[in-house]
C-alpha cells in the first residue's frame, strides 16, 4: 500500500472493515472530528453546481448524499451493504423534500459504469483515500465528466511529516480509543482508518496527480484546524 495504490488483498480487507463500520459510522465520525465532518461536507456542497447531474463516488451509508438537495444525483459504492443503507436514507429525505430520488449504483472509481461526458460534477468524500488505484480512478472521473465539469475531493491529507505524525497520533489515540470503546472489541474495524491515513499522501501529491490526469484550475485548501484537505479541479 502506498499513496498511489492499495494492493488487492489489502483493499479487500479494507472493504470488509469499512462494511463493519456501518452501524457506528456516523456516531464515530461525529465524535472523532468534534462534529466538523458536517462542516466539511457543507464545503463540498457549496462547491458543487446547484443543478445538473452529480455523481458521488464512495457514497458509503449516505451521510453526504442525504443532505444534497435537488440536482440529479447518482451515488456509487462497491459495497452492496452500504448502498442498502444509503438508498432508503437518501431517497426518504429527497422524496420528503420534493426532489427526484437518487440512483444507486454498485461499482468502483477505477471502472465507472457510465458513458463518457455524463456528469456536471463528481464529488468524493472520505473515499479517495480508499481507492485502490488513484490515478486510474481520477482518469475515469475525467472521462465521465462533461467538458467544464468539476471534481471535488475531501480527505485528510498531510501538509508535511510533522503534520502527518500529529495526524497519526490523533487517529491512533483519539479515534482508536473511542472506536474501541464503542465497538467493544480490541480488533475494531476503525484501525484501518489509521492504516489508510498513514499511507495517504500529502496535499501537494494529489494536486500533482490531478494535474497529471488532465484536470485544470486545480486548487487545494487545508481546512482549519488541518484535519482535512479539499481539492477541486475542472475538465478542460
Ligand atoms: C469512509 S466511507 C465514506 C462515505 C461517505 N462518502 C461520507 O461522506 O461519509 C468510504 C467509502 O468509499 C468506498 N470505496 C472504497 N474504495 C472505493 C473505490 N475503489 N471506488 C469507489 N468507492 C470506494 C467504500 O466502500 C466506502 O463506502
Amino acid at each position: 500500500m502506498d499513496h498511489i495504490r492499495i494492493g488487492e488483498d489489502d483493499w479487500s480487507t479494507l472493504q470488509a472493515n469499512l462494511e463493519a463500520t456501518i452501524p457506528v459510522y456516523d456516531r464515530i465520525n461525529r465524535f472523532a472530528t468534534f462534529g466538523q465532518d458536517q462542516r466539511w461536507r457543507r464545503m463540498v456542497q457549496e462547491r458543487l453546481p446547484s443543478e445538473g447531474r452529480i455523481l458521488e463516488v464512495g457514497c458509503g451509508p449516505g451521510t453526504f448524499a442525504e443532505n444534497l438537495d435537488g440536482r440529479e444525483l447518482t451515488c456509487l459504492d462497491p459495497i452492496p451493504a452500504m448502498l442498502a443503507v444509503a438508498e432508503p436514507r437518501v431517497n426518504g429525505k429527497r422524496t420528503a423534500r420534493g426532489y427526484n430520488p437518487a440512483t444507486f449504483v454498485e461499482g468502483t472509481a477505477e471502472n465507472l459504469p457510465f458513458e463518457d461526458g455524463t456528469f456536471d460534477a463528481v464529488c468524493t468524500l472520505f473515499s479517495f483515500r480508499d481507492w485502490y488505484d488513484k490515478p486510474a480512478g481520477l482518469k475515469e472521473v475525467l472521462r465521465v465528466l462533461k467538458p467544464g465539469g468539476k471534481i471535488v475531493i475531501v480527505d485528510p491529507a498531510k501538509m508535511n511529516r510533522i503534520h502527518g505524525w500529529l495526524g497519526y497520533l490523533y487517529m491512533r489515540i483519539w479515534v482508536g480509543s473511542y472506536a474501541r470503546f464503542i465497538c467493544r472489541q480490541k480488533d475494531h474495524p476503525w484501525k484501518w482508518l489509521t492504516k489508510t491515513y498513514v499511507h495517504f499522501g500529502t496535499t501537494k501529491d494529489y494536486v500533482r496527480m490531478l494535474k497529471e490526469t488532465g484536470f485544470i484550475e486545480v486548487k487545494s485548501k487545508v481546512i482549519f484546524p488541518g484535519m482535512s484537505t479539499i481539492w477541486q479541479g475542472q475538465k478542460p
